[in-house]
C-alpha cells in the first residue's frame, strides 16, 4: 500500500480527491492487481462475484516485476523473462476526482484487440487517436463509433512474434472512454467508482484469455442442442405463421434445432402473457417442436407494463412486483421510476435486489406452467427506455449532468435509459447502469435453475458485462442486411471470445432491411460457423428463413450443405466449448492466436478458425467468386475434397463460386464427427467417426468431450 498525495495543479472538473490510496497485490504468478481508492470515503465498487479482497498470500515465482515511480506517481509492470516494460503509467498523470478518473498506459506494441461493445470495423485496433465510449446503450450497430449494448473493459496486447501477450482489465462500471494513442498507449477515463486494474501475462494470446476468463468466470457449457441452427423473426404475427415457417424449413430438410417467438407472442407486448387470439395454441407449441426433436425459446424484456390487460383484468406480474417493491426507484428511493418501452408505460425491475430475483423467478415459473419453453432470450436490458430518463424527465444535478460526459451517443448519459440518480439496491443508476444486463442475466439464470433443475437450458442476453459468459451467450444486436455488416460481425464475434463470451453470433442475413438472395446465401454460409448460429429478422422485412428462397434455390442447397458440415462437426465444436468452459480457450479463434509468429496474421479478420484446426474463409463481398485469403503456416486440406493444398504462409486467391465458401482442415489435428441429421436429437444417435488430418510428420492429435449434452452435473465420460 502507499498513500499518494496530489501534486499542485489546476482542477479539471472539481472535487479532486487527495490523498489517494494505492493498494497492490501479486495475486498469481501471471496476474497483478492494483487499485486506487479514496482512503477517507467509500466509493462505489463493482459488487462482482469474482472480486476478492486484497488480503491473501502473495504469489511467488512471478512472471512480472512491478516498480512504482514517485514524483509524479507511476506504475510499471515488466516481464521478468526479458525485462520488457509491458504496462507503464508514467506516460501521463493520474487524475482522481469525484467524477473524473483517468490513467494512461504505455504499451509494448500497437497490436491491441478488444474493449467493447462497439462496431470495430477491424479486429486489430487503429491506435491513431481513436476514442471509444463505453456505456451500455440500445443503439443499432453502425459505422459510427457508438457505444453499444454491453460493457467490456478488457483488451489484449500481443507484444511480439514470440506470442508473449498481456491483458488489461479495469473493473469499473461507470460511463467511460477508452482512448488509443500511437505511443502506443491507451487511456481509461471514467466518471466514477475506483480504478481497479488487473494485468495478465501470458506466453501466448490464448493464455492471456485463459487467465482473464478464469478470473471473471469461465463460460457456461452450452447445451448440445443450442449448437444447432436457430430461426427467429420479429413479428411473425401469429402462431400459424410461425408454424408455416417451421414446416417449410422442415420440409427442405434443413438442419434446424430451435425456433423463437419475439415480443409479438405477448398480449400487448407484456412479459409473461401471450396473445390469446393470434397465438392461442402457444401452450402446446413446445410439444409441437419437441415432437420433431426441436426446441422453443421465448423472449423476455425487463420493462414491465403498469397497465391492465386488454380485457380490463389486472396485469398480475406487475401487481405482484408492485406489492414486493421490486422496481428501480426515482432519486427519493421509494417512488418507482416510470418510463416507456414496447408495452407503453412501464416500470423497471431492479435485478440487483434479491426480492426482484425471487419475483422474476416466480413469474418465469408461472408463465412456464402456462406456456412451456426451453430457454430464455433477454433483450432491451441496457436498460432501454423510449423516453429520456423517465416520463417525468430528470433533475438537474451532478449525476444526470456530470462535469465530464464521455463521447457517448447523444452526449447525454440518461438518453434512451433511466435518470442517473435513480436508485437501485447495488447503488445509484449512475454507478450501476452498466450492470443492468449483467444483473438481469444473474436473475434469469436463477429462474433457469429453478425451471430446469440439473439441466443447462439456454440464456441469451443483449447487454453484457465482464463475467456474463459464465451464464449467457450474446448476439451482436440489430445489424442490417448489408455487406458492411456481414464483415463487421467477424471482429465482433472474435472480441466476445476475448471477453469470455464464446457463445456469440450476429443475426444471420441481417436484422434490418430486406436482404438479397446473394447476401443471405453468403451469410448463411459463414453463419453456419458462428458459435451461436441464428437467422433473425425485423418486422415487415421480407422473410429470410432459408426455405423462403425456394426449395430448389442455390441458397437452400448451400445453407444445407454448410449446416450439414456444422452438424457433422458438432462433436468437435462441443469439445471446443468444453475447453472454453474448463480452461477459458476461445472457440471462434482469431488466426493470430494460432500463428502469432507470422506477422501477416495479426490483422486477419475476414477469416477465423474454429479452435486450432478449422480455417473458415467466407465470401463477404457482392459479385465475387474469388477471395483474397491468407493460408497460415501449416498443412491444410480442403474440407469438401480432402485434397491437400500446396501452399502455405502466403496470400492466395481462393475460388469460391456461389455455393461455396473456404473450409480447410489443419494438418496435425483429429476432428471427431458424427453423421448429421436435421436436429441434434437425431444426429446424436448417428455413428461417430474421426477425421484425421496429418501434418508434415504424418502425425495428428485431438480430443473429444462427450456427455448427455444437457446435464449440469459432472461429465459422464471425458477423454
Ligand atoms: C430488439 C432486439 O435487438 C431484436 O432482436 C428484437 O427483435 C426486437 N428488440 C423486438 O423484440
Amino acid at each position: 500500500q502507499a498513500v499518494l498525495t496530489r501534486l499542485p495543479s489546476p482542477s479539471l472538473f472539481g472535487s479532486d480527491i487527495d490523498p489517494v490510496l494505492l493498494a497492490a497485490a501479486y495475486q498469481t504468478r501471471s496476474r497483478f492487481r492494483f487499485a486506487l481508492t479514496d482512503p477517507k470515503k467509500q466509493r462505489f465498487e463493482v459488487p462482482h462475484e469474482n472480486v476478492g479482497p486484497f488480503s491473501g498470500p502473495a504469489a511467488s515465482n512471478l512472471k512480472y516485476k512491478v516498480d512504482v515511480q514517485q514524483n509524479p506517481f507511476g506504475i510499471k509492470v515488466t516481464r521478468a523473462s526479458n525485462g520488457k516494460v509491458l504496462f507503464d503509467t508514467t506516460i501521463g498523470p493520474l487524475l482522481y476526482a469525484e467524477q473524473f478518473l483517468q490513467l494512461s498506459i504505455k504499451l509494448p506494441s500497437s497490436n491491441v484487440y478488444g474493449v467493447g461493445e462497439h462496431v470495430h470495423k477491424q479486429y486489430q485496433h487503429d491506435v491513431r487517436w481513436k476514442t471509444w465510449p463505453i456505456f451500455s446503450r440500445d443503439a443499432a450497430p453502425s459505422a459510427n463509433m457508438d457505444n453499444l449494448y454491453g460493457v467490456q473493459t478488457f483488451f489484449l496486447c500481443l507484444e511480439d512474434n514470440t506470442g508473449a501477450s498481456l491483458g488489461v482489465f479495469l473493473m469499473n462500471s461507470n460511463a467511460m472512454e477508452f482512448a488509443l494513442q500511437p505511443a502506443p498507449a491507451v487511456t481509461y477515463r471514467t466518471t466514477g467508482g475506483i480504478l481497479d486494474f488487473y494485468v495478465f501475462l501470458g506466453d501466448t494470446p490464448e493464455q492471456v484469455v485463459q487467465e482473464y476468463v478464469k478470473f471473471i468466470g469461465l463460460p457456461a457449457l452450452p447445451s448440445y442442442w443450442t449448437l444447432g441452427f436457430h430461426l427467429s423473426r420479429y413479428d411473425y404475427g401469429s402462431l400459424d405463421a410461425v408454424k408455416a415457417v417451421v414446416e417449410r424449413n422442415r420440409a427442405i430438410g434443413l438442419p434446424y434445432d430451435v425456433q423463437y417467438t419475439d415480443i409479438d407472442y405477448m398480449e400487448g407486448r407484456k412479459d409473461f402473457t401471450y396473445d390469446k387470439v393470434n397465438f392461442k395454441d402457444l401452450p402446446s407449441f413446445q410439444t409441437y417442436m419437441h415432437d420433431y426433436g426441436q426446441k422453443y425459446i421465448i423472449i423476455l424484456d425487463p420493462a414491465i407494463s403498469t397497465e391492465a390487460l386488454a380485457d380490463g383484468s389486472s396485469y398480475q406480474a406487475y401487481e405482484r412486483g408492485q406489492s414486493k417493491k421490486v422496481w428501480v426507484n426515482e432519486s427519493d428511493g421509494v417512488t418507482p421510476l416510470v418510463g416507456e418501452v414496447w408495452p407503453g408505460r412501464t416500470v423497471f425491475p431492479d435485478f440487483t435486489n434479491p426480492d426482484c430475483t425471487s419475483w422474476w423467478t416466480e413469474e418465469c415459473k408461472i408463465f412456464y406452467n402456462q406456456v412451456p419453453y426451453d430457454g430464455i432470450w433477454i433483450d432491451m436490458n441496457e436498460v432501454a427506455n423510449f423516453v429520456q430518463g423517465s416520463s417525468n424527465g430528470c433533475e438537474q444535478n451532478e449525476l444526470n449532468y456530470p462535469p465530464f460526459t464521455p463521447h457517448v451517443v447523444d452526449r447525454l448519459l440518461y438518453s434512451k435509459t433511466l435518470c442517473m440518480d435513480a436508485v437501485q439496491k447495488w447503488g445509484r443508476h449512475y454507478d450501476v447502469h452498466n450492470l443492468f444486463g449483467y444483473s438481469m442475466t444473474l436473475s434469469t439464470q436463477r429462474a433457469i435453475e429453478t425451471l430446469f433443475p440439473g439441466k443447462r437450458s439456454f440464456l441469451l442476453s443483449r447487454s453484457t458485462f465482464a463475467g456474463s459468459g459464465k451464464y449467457a451467450g450474446h448476439w451482436l444486436g440489430d445489424n442490417a442486411a448489408t455487406w458492411d455488416h456481414i464483415k463487421w460481425a467477424i471482429p465482433g464475434m472474435l472480441e466476445f471470445g476475448l471477453f469470455g463470451i464464446p457463445y456469440v453470433g450476429a443475426d444471420i442475413c441481417g436484422f434490418y432491411e430486406n436482404v438479397t438472395e446473394e447476401l443471405c446465401r453468403r451469410w448463411m454460409q459463414v453463419g453456419a460457423f458462428y458459435p451461436f448460429s441464428r437467422n433473425h429478422n425485423t418486422k415487415k422485412c421480407t422473410p429470410q428463413d432459408p426455405a423462403a428462397f425456394g426449395a430448389d434455390s442455390v441458397l437452400v442447397k448451400s445453407s444445407k450443405h454448410y449446416l450439414n458440415i456444422r452438424y457433422t462437426l458438432l462433436p468437435y465444436l462441443y469439445t471446443l466449448f468444453y475447453k472454453a468452459h474448463t480452461q477459458g480457450d476461445t472457440v471462434a479463434r482469431p488466426v493470430l492466436h494460432e500463428f502469432y509468429s507470422d506477422e501477416a496474421t495479426w490483422s486477419v479478420d475476414k477469416q477465423f478458425l474454429w479452435g486450432p484446426g478449422l480455417l473458415i474463409t467466407p465470401v463477404l463481398d457482392p459479385g465475387v467468386d474469388i477471395v483474397q485469403a491468407y493460408v497460415p503456416d501449416a498443412v491444410w486440406y480442403d474440407y469438401d475434397s480432402g485434397a491437400k493444398i500446396w501452399l502455405r504462409k502466403q496470400w492466395t486467391q481462393m475460388y469460391l463460386p456461389a455455393d461455396k465458401m473456404g473450409l480447410h482442415l489443419r494438418g496435425g489435428y483429429v476432428f471427431p464427427f458424427q453423421q448429421p441429421a436435421t436436429t441434434t436429437v437425431a444426429s446424436r444417435k448417428n455413428p461417430m467417426g474421426l477425421i484425421i488430418a496429418l501434418d508434415d510428420n504424418n502425425e495428428a492429435a485431438g480430443e473429444l468431450f462427450w456427455d448427455d449434452g444437457e446435464s449440469t452435473g459432472e461429465p459422464l465420460s471425458a477423454s
